[in-house]
């Protein structure tokens, strides 16, 4: 999910190396290492920053390799890059190998040692158990073996080239004269070359100094072509995107198949069964909280009340044990920290759900779940929102089953509709240019309104949210039916008021509401699937038709693309917002 990176030509492979890992360093990581052919094979890495790397060799044929954990915590042994038994070859890899256990149990049993707790680990044992004097026809013979998402890179001490393959996590190809190099991104090498190869899933490459191969998994060559890049290193850091926001907004549909993958890699999950839930958490993972209070509630039919941190640890310890659910993308909110240490010290069970592997609420709970969505860069937070969503709903569709709540054959349904989740993303991210349009009209107005109902309803504070922190509109969202209540004397003429309206059993009584807004004068936006809501709206945005459980899912990246596009148009700083950090470390 990091950064990897080869060199093979007449540079200072140490320098060069150290300098393409400095240019990836934006993407987030937990550990660093290169390999180094030199008289032998020689490997350097430790966790923490790149500068903490002694490397003392050098030589013009390497690997390196920036780490965001996902198997085994951030650790000397568990960095990048690994070696076979005999320190004959050496390989990094970026993404999850699925079936590492089934593949490192046969190895072990082969005689293997294996020296980490890494899934990767087992791609050098791997090819130097099919290694035959030929490192290409290894290579090809080991990544046939392998399921998952993967750019892996491999070197041998006693051959001059790289071998390398693509499979869902990304890799390019830099094309020098009598050097080439190899990167998870084109910032990585762009200082030394513009003419990039872009390699696509199962394809491999045979990288040396003076040619590039491209093959396909069968070993046919495939003729490439060669791009020149004329964008700026920051550009490139960015993937062409404006900024680290919109290009996280459209990682989404990756970033929820890889956390589901992962989620369904678990071997078990035993947390037992639980007759109450608090869940826990601050901001936007607040929000994946409260949504999932909905799901949990429509699917195991048991209490679940949600907290912020902040509030959770101070208040008194009233109810009989429950399992305590503490979100956080970070793992690293003070507040959220301190509600886990107490929820365990008053003897409830406690579960973390957090994007980063080792981070410091894994030590204070009993069990985690981890969603994959890669790091995030943008303060506001995006693809960790919907991984959120995807664990809670995981975790809420199993839990459910195991629990006898729900029969067999709505499960698997559910189940089907977790694994299209994704496409519903893309879908909905073929809105951006409607939106965009919608955005120039909302930017014109300093205060507005998000209403929704039930499971919609903290979407609709989500979608508040994003629209404060980075265009500083002021923005509120509320359960539809609540308006009359007070806020309905807020209504402006022409005030925006955003309304999800999705095809559910609460669809009637969102068109009331909108009738009342409407009849004040404000100015509404409806997200729906449903053509006839026009007649009752300003402007609708039409989005795709999904399963009614699922709308958070595609409501929530039309806000986020909604809240991206009025900043943009308001001249924000997108990605780091006046006033606010990504991790909030204190309390
Ligand atoms: C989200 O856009 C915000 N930046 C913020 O609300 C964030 O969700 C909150 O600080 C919680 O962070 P965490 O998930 O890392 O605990
Ligand atoms: N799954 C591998 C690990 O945990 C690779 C992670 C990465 O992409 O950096 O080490």
């Amino acid at each position: 999910m990091c950064g990897i990176v080869g060199y093979i030509g007449f540079r200072s492979a140490r320098e060069v190396l150290l300098k393409s890992l400095k240019r990836l360093e934006y993407r987030g990581y937990d550990s660093a290492g290169v390999a180094i052919v030199n008289d032998g094979l020689k490997v350097e890495k430790k966790k923490g920053f790149i500068e903490n790397l002694k490397v003392n060799f050098d030589g013009t044929l390497g690997i390196g390799h920036t780490r965001w954990a996902t198997h085994g915590v951030p650790s000397d042994r568990n960095a990048h890059p690994f070696v076979d038994c005999h320190g004959n070859i050496a390989v990094v890899h970026n993404g999850i190998i699925e079936n590492f256990m089934e593949l490192r149990e046969e190895l072990i049993s082969k005689g293997h040692v294996f020296t980490s707790e890494t899934d990767s680990e087992v791609v050098a044992h791997l090819i130097e158990e099919y290694y035959d004097g030929s490192l290409k026809d290894a290579f090809f013979k080991a990544v046939s073996r392998l399921k998952g998402s993967f750019a892996i890179a491999a070197i041998h001490r006693g051959e001059r080239k790289i071998m390398a393959v693509k499979n869902e996590s990304p890799l390019v190809i830099g094309i020098g004269d009598h050097e080439n190099f190899i990167a998870s991104d084109i910032p990585a090498f762009l200082e030394y070359t513009n003419r990039v190869i872009v390699l696509r899933d199962g394809e491999v490459c045979e990288v040396s100094d003076d040619y590039v191969r491209v093959y396909d998994m069968e070993g046919r060559e495939i003729r490439k072509e060669v791009q020149r890049i004329e964008w700026t290193v920051e550009d490139a850091e960015k993937g062409g995107y404006e900024h680290f926001m919109l290009k996280e907004i459209f990682e989404q549909p990756r970033a929820v198949d890889d956390t589901l993958r992962s989620l369904l890699a678990r071997t078990s999950d035993h947390w037992g069964d639980f007759q109450r839930i608090a869940i826990v958490a601050c901001g936007t993972s607040y929000h994946a909280g409260l949504t999932a209070k909905y799901v949990i509630e429509e699917l195991l039919h048991i209490p679940v009340e949600v907290y912020y941190a902040s509030e959770y640890r101070y208040r008194a310890n009233v109810d009989d044990s429950y399992l305590a659910i503490f979100i956080t993308q970070s793992g690293e909110t003070a507040d959220t920290i301190g509600a886990a240490r107490r929820a365990k010290a008053h003897g409830h069970r406690t579960l973390a759900i957090t994007n980063v592997v080792g981070s410091s609420i894994t030590n204070y709970v009993d069990h985690v779940l981890y969603t994959n969505a890669g790091p995030e860069i943008g303060v506001a937070a995006t693809k960790t929102f919907t991984s959120q969503l995807m664990a809670l709903y995981y975790f809420a569709i199993t839990s459910a089953e195991r629990m006898g709540r729900i029969s067999h054959g709505r499960y698997e349904e559910l189940m089907r509709s977790l694994h299209r989740v994704s496409y519903w993303i893309e879908a909905t991210l073929n809105l951006e240019d409607r939106i965009a349009e919608e955005a120039r009209r909302v930017a014109e107005s300093g205060n507005m309104f998000y209403i929704a109902r039930w499971l919609n309803y903290p979407i609709a504070l989500e979608g508040a949210l994003k629209m404060k922190e980075i265009s500083y509109i002021h923005a509120e969202g509320y359960p539809a039916g609540e308006l009359k209540h007070g806020p309905l004397a807020l209504i402006d003429d022409g005030m925006p008021v955003v309304a999800l309206v999705p095809e559910d059993r609460l669809y009637e009584k969102m068109l009331s509401n909108i009738k009342e807004v409407s009849a004040r004068n404000a100015y509404v936006i409806a997200l729906s699937s449903r053509e006839d809501v026009e007649k009752y709206v300003d402007t609708l945005l039409r989005m795709p038709k999904v399963d009614p459980l699922f709308t958070p899912f595609t409501n929530v990246v039309a806000l986020q693309l909604l809240a991206y596009h009025t900043a943009r148009v308001l001249g924000r700083e997108i990605d780091k917002p006046k006033n606010l950090a990504k991790s909030v470390t204190v309390e």
